[in-house]
């Protein structure tokens, strides 16, 4: 299902400083070595040290319009990472995980970027129950408010990808971290060379708006991936060859774990104490 197995020419990658864009971005650095893609520009609100000397880096904030503009310019691909990457007050996720992506939806149609490949969430479902196994056509059921900012993401890349050129590929990352701590993890892990396995087809499959799940090689777990398998993905790694440690064997109901059970942060009901006790 490849439009090519070529590269996008120019490629932004945003939260490069992060955990999982630092991942990617030691990838496309390969990738720019080699001169499969010409381009690579890396932005992120920190530091970062330059990982190629033909890496273009901006340090700036998404949650600025013009920054946004900025930053896709000349892009015919963005990989979207940055944000909180957590649950916290509407205060931080307003600008960071909701404005950010509207400004970078927006930039990315004047500019006439191909696509963008949203690092979406496990918690924009959180909510469905462990019971279910879901896939991608499950409509949201975010489990807190940093859930909601990514189903508000998913939704507006829907849409744009009817009512402009622009084509969105949002990958609803389970747990992809360096190790499985967490009984959990055993559904939802995403190795780091997995997920770089599914940037690789986002970049390169034929689609307009797609939804997958970030998961490695787990077959019985809470997401039927066969919609990213359909468009290209093979994930090698196993959840089980990454554990570390005794994991904790307490299951949550939900499939968004701790997270959907967790008290809103911020605002108390009244007759509750703030860890959503009674
Ligand atoms: N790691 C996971 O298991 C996982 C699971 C689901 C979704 N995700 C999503 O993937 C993305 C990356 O996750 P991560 O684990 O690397 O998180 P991270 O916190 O390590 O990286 C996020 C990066 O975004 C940057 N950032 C924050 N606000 C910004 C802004 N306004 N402008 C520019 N940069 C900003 C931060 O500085 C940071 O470097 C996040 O959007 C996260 O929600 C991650």
């Amino acid at each position: 299902m490849s439009d090519s197995d070529r590269l996008p020419r120019a490629i932004l990658v945003t939260g490069a400083a992060g955990r999982l864009g630092t991942q990617v971005t030691n990838y496309l650095s390969k990738a720019l070595s080699e001169g499969r893609i010409e381009r690579l520009r890396l932005l992120d609100i920190q530091e970062m040290a330059k990982p190629h000397d033909r890496a273009e880096v901006m340090r700036a904030s998404l949650a600025d319009r013009g920054t946004a503009f900025a930053a896709v310019e000349g892009m015919d691909a963005v990989i979207h990472f940055a944000g909180i990457s957590g649950e916290d007050e509407w205060e931080k996720l307003l600008p960071a995980n909701i404005a950010a992506c509207a400004h970078l939806w927006d930039a990315a149609v004047a500019h006439g970027t191909d696509r963008i490949l949203f690092a979406s969430s496990n918690h924009a479902v959180g909510m469905y129950p462990v019971s279910e196994r879901i896939d991608h056509t499950a409509p949201p059921f975010a489990d807190s408010r940093y859930g909601v900012a990514k189903a508000f993401t998913e939704e507006m890349a829907r849409l744009y990808a009817h009512k402009t050129p622009l084509r969105s590929f949002c990958m609803r990352i389970g747990s992809s971290f360096p190790a499985v701590t967490a009984t959990r993890h055993l559904k939802t892990f995403q190795s780091f060379d997995d997920l770089v396995r599914l940037v690789e087809v986002g970049l390169t499959a034929d689609y307009r708006f797609e939804i997958v799940y970030g998961l490695s090689d787990i077959a019985d777990g809470y997401w039927d991936n066969s919609n990213a398998f359909l468009l290209g993905y093979g994930p090698k790694d196993r959840p089980a060859d990454f554990v570390s440690g005794t994991l904790n064997p307490h299951e949550s109901p939900y499939q968004g774990g701790s997270m959907a059970t967790d008290p809103l942060p911020g605002i108390t009901p009244p007759g509750r104490s703030p860890d959503g006790a009674r």
